[in-house]
C-alpha cells in the first residue's frame, strides 16, 4: 500500500485545540464486525450509517471485514477484484489455502470495501482452532454452541487476514472489533503479538443480557456478582471468556454508553477507555416541513393496512386513530415489551371511562419464529382491496352514465344513476366483509404460539381486539419490509407514518429506535436506564417538552414505572393534533444531537489512542476532554418552564414560547460544539 499520508489533530472535542502533525505512512483501518452486510439488531445499523464518514476520513484504505452470507451479498454487494495490490496477495494466497474469501463494496453510504469470510467454507478447520485456543488461551468452547463456533471460525480466520496483509505492508494497521463475536480475532492478534493497533467497541455485556432477561435486580447488585459462576450458571462462561478476554486485551475499550461503561467495569473488569455513543447520518430536507408530509404521507399507508386488517370491525374513526409502535430484537423483558402491555391495558382502561374518542393501535415488531404469514390476515388486505375495486367499478359505471347524459345536453337524473346491477356488486362486496372472528392480533403463524411471550401477555391482560376496546393491538413478528404482501412499507416508512415510539427498555446499552424516531421528528418515550435516554436526559434540559418522554425505571418499582408510561400515552392521548405538529417540530429539531458529523469524533478518538498507545505516534489525547458539558440549569432552560411530563396547553404552544426553545437548544448546540464542522484528522494526501 504506497500511501504516505500526514496526519493532523486538530480540535477534536472542539474543547481542546490541537495543531500537530506527524506523519503516518501506511496507516490501514480495518473494522471487524459480525454484522457487516449482515443485518441482525442495532450493530448493523452503527456500522452501516457510520461507513460514510469513516470512508471520508480513512478513504481507500478503509476496509469491512464481515461473514459471508449468500443471501445479503446477492441483495448489498458488489463483489469486485481486490483493488489493493497487498490485500489482493492475502486474499489470493488464504484462497489457495482452503479459505473462501471475497471483496466487495458495500452498496450503502460511503460505498466502503468489504472483505467478506465464509466461516462455514474453513469449518474443516475448527477442531484444530479450538484446541489451539484452549492451549494458548485456556478457553474452551463447547461442540454444541454454534454462534460460538462461528466466532471461534471468524476469529481465526481475521486474525488469519490481519496477520497475512502485515507481512505485505509496512505497519500500523489499526483493527476495530464489535461485540464478543468478532473479539477473538483481537485475542489472538495480540497472542500472536501482531503490530497491530486494536479497538475493542461492546455493544452490550453478555452477561448483563443474560442476567437483565431474568429475574435479577441487576442495576442494585452491579458491584456483588461472581461473575464467573454467573456465565457458568447460564452456560455461556466459554462465551463470557471470548468477551472478557477481547475487553482485557485491547489497546483501547470502548462502549456506547455511560450506564454500559459501568457495566463492563464490573462484568468484565476493564473501565472503558471511552465511550463511543451511536450517531445516525442526519437527512436534511431542503423543504423545513417535509418530514411533516412524510408524516401525513406514510400515516395513510398504515391507515391503509388498518383497513384491511380491521375488516368488518371497523367501528371506530381512523382519523382519531394514534399509532403506538415497539421494535427491535424480540427480548421480551429487556426492551420493556412485557410494561408496555400492562400499559396499555391500562391505558384501555383511562380511554373507556373517560369515553374517548381516540383510539390507539399498537404494534409490536419484534421477529420470533414463524411460518409465514397467516390466512386471515391476508385475507383482510385482499377484502379491502375488492371493496376498493368494487368502488371503482361502480365508479366507473356511474362516470359513463353521467357522460353519456352529458353528452345528449341533459343533467342526469340522479335516482336512475345506480341501477340493480350497481347494487347487487355492491352487496356482495359488503356481505364478503363480514367476519365471524375478531381482528387478528399476530400477523404470522407463530411456531411456538402457546409459549409466545408476548401472545400470553396479552391473553392475561385480554386485549383482543373487540370493538369496546380502544386500545388494539397488532404484533408482527418479522422485520417489516417494503416487499412485504401485507404491509409493503420498509421501516423507516413505517416510523414516519406512527405517532409514537414506545421504548420502555430495562436493558439497553444504547437503543437506535428512540433516536431512529428523533432524526424522523416522531416523538418517543425511551427509559432512564438506555443509553439513549441518559445521553438526551444529559443534554436536554426538559427533554419531554421535546417528544422525549424519558420512564424512570431506575428509581421506581416495576408497577409505578407502568403507572409513569401509562400517563405519559394517556397525555399523549389527550393531545390536538395541532399540538402533535407542534411536537413533532420540536422533536425533529434535536437530530443534530445524533448526527455522527458529530458523535464520530469519539471514534476519531478512540483510534488515536489506540494507534499512540501501540505505535507512539503522538501524546495520547486526554479523553476526559471529551466528557459532554451539562446544559445550563438556569433561566432561560425550558426545565423551568415546562412540566417534565407531556403536559399542553393551547397557551404553551404560542411562538413566543416556541422561540425560547430554539434559543435554548441553539445555545446547547454552541456548547456541544456541533455547529463547528467535525475537523478529519487525516490528510489525505497521497490518495
Ligand atoms: N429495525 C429494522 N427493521 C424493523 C425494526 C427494527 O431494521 O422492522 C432496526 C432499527 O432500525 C434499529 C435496530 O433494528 O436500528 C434495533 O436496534 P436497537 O439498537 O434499538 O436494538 P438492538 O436490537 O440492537 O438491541
Ligand atoms: C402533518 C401534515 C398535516 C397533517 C398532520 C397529521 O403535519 O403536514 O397535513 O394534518 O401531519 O398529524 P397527525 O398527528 O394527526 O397524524
Ligand atoms: C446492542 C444494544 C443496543 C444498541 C446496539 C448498537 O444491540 O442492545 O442497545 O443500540 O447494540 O450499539
Amino acid at each position: 500500500m504506497p500511501l504516505a499520508r500526514s496526519l493532523s489533530v486538530t480540535s477534536l472535542s472542539g474543547l481542546e485545540e490541537w495543531d500537530e502533525e506527524f506523519d503516518l505512512e501506511d496507516a490501514v483501518l480495518f473494522e471487524i464486525a459480525w454484522e457487516v452486510a449482515n443485518k441482525v439488531g442495532g450493530i448493523y445499523t452503527v456500522i452501516q450509517t457510520k461507513a460514510r464518514l469513516t470512508a471520508e476520513e480513512w478513504g481507500e484504505n478503509y476496509f469491512l471485514v464481515g461473514p459471508y452470507v449468500e443471501s445479503n451479498v446477492r441483495t448489498q454487494v458488489e463483489l469486485i477484484e481486490p483493488t489493493n495490490p497487498a490485500l489482493k496477495s492475502t486474499i489470493d494466497k488464504m484462497n489457495r489455502s482452503g479459505c473462501k474469501v471475497y471483496f466487495g463494496r458495500w452498496l450503502i453510504e460511503g460505498s466502503p470495501y468489504v472483505i467478506l469470510i465464509d466461516v462455514g467454507f474453513t469449518a474443516w478447520s475448527l477442531d484444530r482452532w479450538k484446541s489451539e485456543l484452549w492451549e494458548n488461551c485456556a478457553i474452551g468452547v463447547p461442540w454444541f454452541d454454534r454462534e460460538a463456533n462461528d466466532a471461534v471460525l471468524f476469529g481465526f480466520l481475521t486474525a488469519w487476514l490481519l496477520g497475512e496483509v502485515r507481512g505485505h505492508t509496512p505497519p500500523h494497521i489499526l483493527a476495530h472489533f464489535h461485540e464478543w463475536l468478532a473479539g477473538l480475532g483481537l485475542v489472538l492478534c495480540r497472542q500472536r503479538q501482531l503490530p497491530v493497533a486494536t479497538i475493542f467497541t461492546t455493544h452490550a455485556t453478555l452477561l448483563g443480557r443474560y442476567l437483565c432477561a431474568g429475574n435479577v435486580d441487576f442495576y442494585n447488585n452491579l458491584a456483588e456478582f461472581n461473575v464467573d459462576k454467573e456465565a457458568g450458571d447460564r452456560q455461556i462462561y466459554h462465551r463470557y471468556c471470548l468477551e472478557r478476554a477481547a475487553a482485557r486485551c485491547a489497546h483501547v475499550f470502548t462502549t456506547v454508553s455511560q450506564i454500559t461503561a459501568i457495566e463492563a467495569e464490573h462484568l468484565l473488569k476493564r473501565k472503558p477507555d471511552i465511550v463511543t455513543p451511536n450517531g445516525l447520518n442526519v437527512k436534511k430536507f431542503s423543504a423545513m416541513h417535509e418530514f411533516q408530509n412524510l408524516h401525513a404521507q406514510s400515516k395513510n399507508r398504515i391507515q391503509e393496512f388498518i383497513r384491511g386488517h380491521f375488516y368488518g370491525h371497523l367501528d371506530f374513526n381512523l382519523d382519531k386513530c394514534l399509532f403506538l409502535f415497539i421494535a427491535g430484537r424480540y427480548e421480551f423483558s429487556n426492551k420493556g415489551a412485557d410494561i408496555f402491555l400492562e400499559a396499555l391495558a391500562r391505558l384501555n382502561y383511562l380511554l373507556r371511562v373517560n369515553h374517548s374518542d381516540v383510539t390507539v393501535i399498537a404494534f409490536f415488531i419484534m421477529p420470533a419464529r414463524t411460518n409465514n404469514f397467516n390466512v386471515e390476515t391476508l385475507k383482510g388486505q385482499a377484502v379491502r382491496k375488492q371493496l376498493w375495486d368494487t368502488a371503482q367499478t361502480v365508479k366507473e359505471r356511474f362516470g359513463k352514465k353521467l357522460y353519456e347524459s352529458l353528452l345528449v345536453g341533459q343533467l342526469p337524473d340522479v335516482s336512475k344513476m345506480l341501477d340493480k346491477e350497481d347494487f347487487t356488486i355492491m352487496k356482495r362486496a359488503i356481505f364478503a366483509t363480514q367476519r365471524q372472528c375478531q381482528p387478528p392480533i399476530c400477523t404470522h403463524n407463530m411456531l411456538e404460539d402457546s409459549s409466545d411471550p408476548i401472545l400470553n401477555c396479552i391473553r392475561r391482560i385480554g386485549l383482543f381486539n373487540s370493538s369496546a376496546d380502544r386500545v388494539k393491538i397488532i404484533f408482527h413478528p418479522e422485520f417489516l419490509s417494503s416487499t412485504s404482501p401485507l404491509l409493503p412499507m420498509d421501516y423507516e416508512e413505517f416510523v414516519r407514518g406512527c405517532h409514537l415510539g414506545v421504548f420502555p427498555s430495562y436493558y439497553e446499552p444504547w437503543g437506535y429506535t428512540p433516536a431512529e424516531c428523533t432524526v424522523m421528528g416522531i416523538p418517543s418515550i425511551s427509559t432512564n436506564l438506555s443509553g439513549f435516554g441518559c445521553f438526551m436526559e444529559e443534554h436536554i434540559a426538559d427533554p419531554s417538552a421535546y417528544g422525549i418522554y424519558i420512564l424512570d425505571r431506575r428509581y421506581r418499582g416495576v408497577d409505578e414505572s407502568c403507572n409513569q408510561l401509562t400517563s405519559f400515552l394517556f397525555q399523549f392521548c389527550k393531545q390536538s393534533r395541532r399540538q402533535r405538529i407542534i411536537q413533532r417540530n420540536r422533536t425533529e429539531r434535536l437530530s443534530d444531537l445524533l448526527d455522527w458529523r458529530y458523535l464520530g469524533r469519539y471514534y476519531i478518538s478512540a483510534r488515536h489512542m489506540a494507534l499512540v498507545k501501540l505505535f507512539d505516534l503522538h501524546p495520547l489525547l486526554d479523553a476526559s476532554g471529551f466528557r459532554y458539558p451539562r446544559p445550563a440549569s438556569v433561566p432561560p432552560s425550558p426545565a423551568l418552564s415546562r412540566h417534565s411530563s407531556p403536559h399542553h396547553s393551547e397557551a404553551e404552544d404560542n411562538d413566543d414560547e416556541d422561540e425560547r426553545y430554539d434559543e435554548d437548544l441553539e445555545a446547547e448546540k454552541d456548547r456541544m460544539n456541533i455547529r463547528q464542522p467535525v475537523a478529519l484528522p487525516f490528510k489525505n494526501k497521497a490518495y
